[in-house]
């Protein structure tokens, strides 16, 4: 952390969660907490709540939450270090110097630079695409029908026609030779540099940040090779990074568009539809999936229609499935892709088709369906006892059921023959792969991390909420009666906090922010669904299961490790002075 705590918790007192929230947000009081539309997800009715006791929000329709210093980051899209330095400033607090560790600094200088001199080029670029040298690659652009604005919004420009023409405006601004070659814009060989563009129109690629992280580059008209893209460096990771991201993720729309080109992405949203991303010539990553399920449950595949299309969508759906998509595909026929289509059909009819775009294991029985002829009695076999090993990759009853049907349907086969052909397939795949036993074994056990895990998050909650318990609960458990790491890391900080008499889980938070999403993470664990009890005893039946199942359970995890047979003895009594504590809230 680059700022001592009791500066950050400093910064975050002064600013009331609920002042701060509700200039962005429209709140209204219920009960103890305020409630609004969530900025974060597309949503008709409030679930998004701002609680000033907790001085936390949380929205129970995406489960994102955090304390001021996070809502500021996901809404500003700021990193850690300038939410907090606009939080200092609405508060009137100073900050000190902030306190880099020598590699830190080292790193986030390297990486600075670099996107320093991106951005450099970038502006570059598009001040030719404006100037007489650009003229043709200005053309070129306002030939595939972009406007101006969009021109501007994405920062298109354009590389001049001389091997390093950039290479020597960047070293009049005073980079090294180094910094350059790390920048992957200039290759440095024995005879001299070279521009790694030149004479392309340019497609500036931003992260989510709006930060220049690398390009694509163009050739006007046709040649080899159509498109050039940057190569990895500190800053690009082709693996994490969607083109168009930076702007779809704040279209508020309730999926998100994947495409395969620059040229499409740029279409799209010049036609409004500006949730389009593309993953740029490079395979579709779970990375990528991860990156859209921040901000979305539901994308549509917006892939050529050719063949390579189709088989890029093939494969991107097994992954985006792995990321907890829902996917549909849409069809572009007769036209090559998104671009194209719009240009010849319109934005309406475009909207039309995204209507009408299919599921994406509809999808894939059709395409499965296009390798047999349908005529033929023992191909049309084939084809349907395909389908039916398809359909075992659904677990749940009722949506295989769902599908089954739907295939019996649209293919026109029997309900009960393909349900049969299903059954047959499942029984032997079972048989061969999966002992029955040992499945439910596996499954009860997960079951039981689950409650374990829930009664965990239960009891953080239920503290913070009603402070005073803590006296109780404090008798009977301790930090490392919480197994999961995380809930530990939670239960440390609570804990201390109830021994000094507040508790105060919002600066519990600040020990969260730097890493992925995991603010975001603790937020939830601190906003289980309390039950409401509608009797004291029932109140106190509650509060000992949880005390009981949380200090059982660790002790069920401490006798797995034991070596000596007196200390399982020493186990098995406390297991017993357990059950018969006087545990209630009395
Ligand atoms: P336009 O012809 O400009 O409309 O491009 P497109 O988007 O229709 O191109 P295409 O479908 O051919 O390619 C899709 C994406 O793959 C492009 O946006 C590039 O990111 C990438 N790509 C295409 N051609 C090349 C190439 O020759 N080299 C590399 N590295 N990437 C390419
Ligand atoms: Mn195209």
């Amino acid at each position: 952390m680059y700022y001592p705590e009791e500066v950050i918790e400093e910064v975050r007192e002064r600013n009331d969660v609920v002042d701060v929230i509700g200039s962005y947000v429209q709140l209204k009081k219920k009960g103890s907490s305020y409630f609004g539309l969530c900025p974060f997800h597309n949503e008709k009715s409030p679930s998004f709540s701002v609680s000033p006791g907790k001085q936390m929000y949380y929205c129970f329709g995406c489960g994102k939450g955090g304390n001021v210093i996070s809502f500021i980051m996901e809404y500003e899209n700021f990193g850690f270090v300038d939410a907090l330095k606009l939080l200092a400033d609405r508060a009137g607090v100073t900050l000190p110097e902030a306190e880099y560790s020598k590699e830190d600094k080292k790193r986030t200088d390297e990486k600075n630079l670099l996107l320093e001199i991106q951005k450099k080029a970038a502006l570059y670029f598009y001040y030719q695409l404006k100037s007489e040298n650009g003229a043709r690659g200005y053309e070129y652009l306002k030939n595939r029908g972009l406007s101006d604005q969009t021109i501007k919004s994405f920062g298109l420009g354009f590389a001049n026609p001389y091997p390093n023409d950039l290479y020597r405006y960047l070293k009049q601004q005073g980079y090294s030779d180094l910094a350059l070659k790390e920048s992957g814009l200039v290759k440095i060989e024995e005879r001299g540099a070279y521009d790694k563009f030149w004479n392309r129109v340019m497609f500036p690629i931003m992260d989510i940040n709006n930060r220049v992280i690398g390009f694509g580059g163009r050739v006007m008209g046709d040649g080899s090779p159509k498109y050039l893209n940057s190569p990895e460096t500190k800053i690009f990771d082709k693996s994490r990074n969607l083109y168009g991201m930076n702007a779809a993720r704040k279209s508020r729309k309730p999926y998100i568009l994947i495409c395969e080109g620059y040229m499409d992405v740029i279409s799209m949203h010049q036609a409004g539809f500006t949730n389009a991303v593309a993953s740029l010539g490079t395979a579709f990553t779970l990375q990528h999936g991860l990156l859209i399920k921040r901000y979305t449950k539901e994308v549509i595949l917006a892939y050529d229609s050719d063949t390579a299309g189709i088989n890029a969508a093939l494969r991107a759906i097994p992954i985006l499935k792995d990321a907890g998509l829902s996917i549909r595909v849409l069809n572009l026929k007769p036209y090559k892709d998104p671009d194209e289509f719009i240009k010849a059909e319109g934005a309406e009819a475009f909207q039309q088709r995204l209507d009408e775009a299919e599921n994406s294991f509809l999808f894939e029985i059709r395409v499965i369906k296009e390798q047999y002829s349908m005529e033929d009695p023992e191909q049309k076999t084939q084809f349907f006892n395909e389908a039916a090993k398809k359909l075992l990759e659904f677990s749940d009853e009722m949506e295989r059921n769902n599908y089954m049907e739907a295939i019996a349907r649209t293919y026109h086969i029997s309900y009960d023959l393909l349900k049969r052909r299903v059954i047959y397939y499942g029984s032997r795949t079972e048989l061969k792969e999966k002992p029955m036993k040992l499945r439910s074994g596996i499954q009860s056990r997960r079951e039981k991390d689950a409650g374990v895990k829930q009664a965990q998050k239960l009891l953080i909650t239920w503290i913070c909420e009603e402070p005073e318990i803590f006296s109780k609960v404090h008798n009977i458990l301790n930090p490392s009666d919480f197994t999961e790491g995380i809930y530990q890391k939670i239960a440390k900080l609570l804990f201390a906090q109830g021994e000094r008499g507040e508790i105060n889980p919002a600066e519990i938070l600040n020990h969260f922010m730097q890493g992925e999403e995991e603010d975001t993470q603790v937020a939830a664990i601190f906003h289980a669904k309390l039950p409401i009890y509608p009797t004291r005893e029932e109140r106190n039946r509650a509060f000992r299961e949880t005390v009981l199942r949380i200090k059982r359970n660790h002790l069920e995890e401490i006798s797995k490790h034991v070596q000596q047979m007196d200390e399982l003895q020493q186990i098995v009594r406390k297991k017993k002075e357990l059950e018969e504590l006087n545990i209630s809230l009395d």
